[in-house]
């Protein structure tokens, strides 16, 4: 759900008109002109803000800070998953077959780059487009896990001794994951090149584009074949240590997404002339083309059926995924009424089903309150 807790903003705190004078009578008081430039949270937003983006506090997008205290309380490394029982069967040649390895390498193959292109979006992008102390709190948060995930991908590599120059050079070399790369790296370059701005419609519109299609086509459609995947294969007792490490991914992710989403929305909030007709039709087109790219990348991974999943079943997930991140955005329903066929994913993602669902986990972590396995 959308969090919009602003409740700070509807109750600025009052401004001062004059310096605090001789209220100590020993410290000199700050002079009119700086107390004036006090931060107010009222006046603070997310794009194109003028108020001081060192100053965290006073708060207005509170749903952005408790995302940040929530993706804390999340930690979680790589390392202190056990990959001992997926080594041995990754050495056992009667332990997978042909086609469940072939979806492994496919799946790493794409995911071992596809991090480190978000942690690149995030840092060297997003954030200075971004004027919001809490948003910008919460994108450096975002950034080390992005950074986490690549760590678990070459961790899942390293530990399973596959072929590092297959792996990280399949971007380069598979169709199927470099269409879907070579779709999202105009948008990165937008908010990576030097000499973007935003200021104007245009070059908000743009930001906007680049936020949607990194939040919900990226983060959240593009990674969904590959999550689905490899939590079957833990579902059925295989490659636990690597699908216990995805869940993990996974959780990161959906809140990645669902901050992506508050940000796009209050983006629309604060800019309203950005939405336009013609801006939302060009959306919607970014949306169905990058259902088709993930619906290929699916049939790639899976040319026959395997694990019980085929890749005619991604084609009602995809559509279902693709509405459900249309409508939240406040986009109409892009397909007719998709069934989603893995409702098991849905309980992966909030983790409250089942605890440490595939108990491969050697170190209790938990940070904070925040992680409820009951
Ligand atoms: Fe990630
Ligand atoms: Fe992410």
């Amino acid at each position: 759900m959308l969090s919009w807790d602003d409740e700070t903003a509807s109750a600025p705190a009052a401004r001062p008109v004059a310096p605090s004078a001789a209220v100590t009578g020993t410290e000199p008081a700050a002079d009119a002109a700086s107390v004036a430039k006090r931060v107010h949270a009222d006046d603070k937003r997310i794009i194109n803000g003028k108020t001081d983006v060192n100053q965290l506090v006073p708060f207005k997008y509170k749903w952005a800070w408790d995302k940040y205290l929530a993706g804390c309380a999340n930690h979680w490394m790589p390392q202190e998953v056990n990959m001992q029982r997926d080594i041995e069967l990754w050495k056992n040649p009667n332990g997978l077959t042909d086609d469940e390895r072939r979806l492994v390498k496919r799946n790493l193959g794409f995911f071992v780059t596809a991090d480190s292109l978000a942690a690149n979006n995030i840092v060297l992008g997003t954030y200075r487009h971004i004027t919001a102390p809490e948003c910008r709190q919460y994108l450096l948060r975002q950034a080390f896990e992005e950074a986490i995930h690549t760590h678990a991908y070459q961790y899942i590599v390293e530990s399973l001794g596959l072929d590092e120059a297959e792996i990280f050079n399949a971007y380069n070399e598979v169709k199927s994951i470099r269409d879907k790369d070579e779709f999202l790296i105009p948008f990165i370059n937008t908010l990576t090149d030097p000499a973007f701005t935003t200021g104007t419609v245009e070059n908000d519109q743009k930001l906007l584009k680049s936020l949607i299609v990194f939040a919900c086509l990226m983060e959240g459609l593009f990674f969904y074949v590959g999550f689905t995947q490899i939590l079957a294969l833990g579902r059925q007792n295989k490659m636990m240590g690597a699908a216990e490490q995805y869940q993990y991914i996974l959780r990161d992710e959906s809140m990645h997404c669902n901050f992506g989403i508050d940000l796009i929305n209050t983006i629309k909030m604060e800019n309203p002339l950005l939405w336009t007709p013609a801006f939302r039709e060009e959306i919607k087109a970014l949306f169905l083309e990058a259902v088709d790219l993930e619906y290929a990348y699916a049939e790639d991974t899976m040319p026959r059926g395997v694990l019980g999943l085929n890749a005619t079943m991604f084609k009602g997930y995809l559509r279902f995924i693709a509405n459900r991140r249309a409508q939240q955005i406040g986009l109409d329903a892009l397909f007719a009424q998709e069934e989603n066929p893995f409702p098991w994913m849905s309980e992966m993602i909030d983790l409250k089903k089942e605890r440490n669902f595939f108990e491969t986990r050697v170190t209790e972590y938990q940070t904070g309150g925040a992680l409820n396995w009951e």
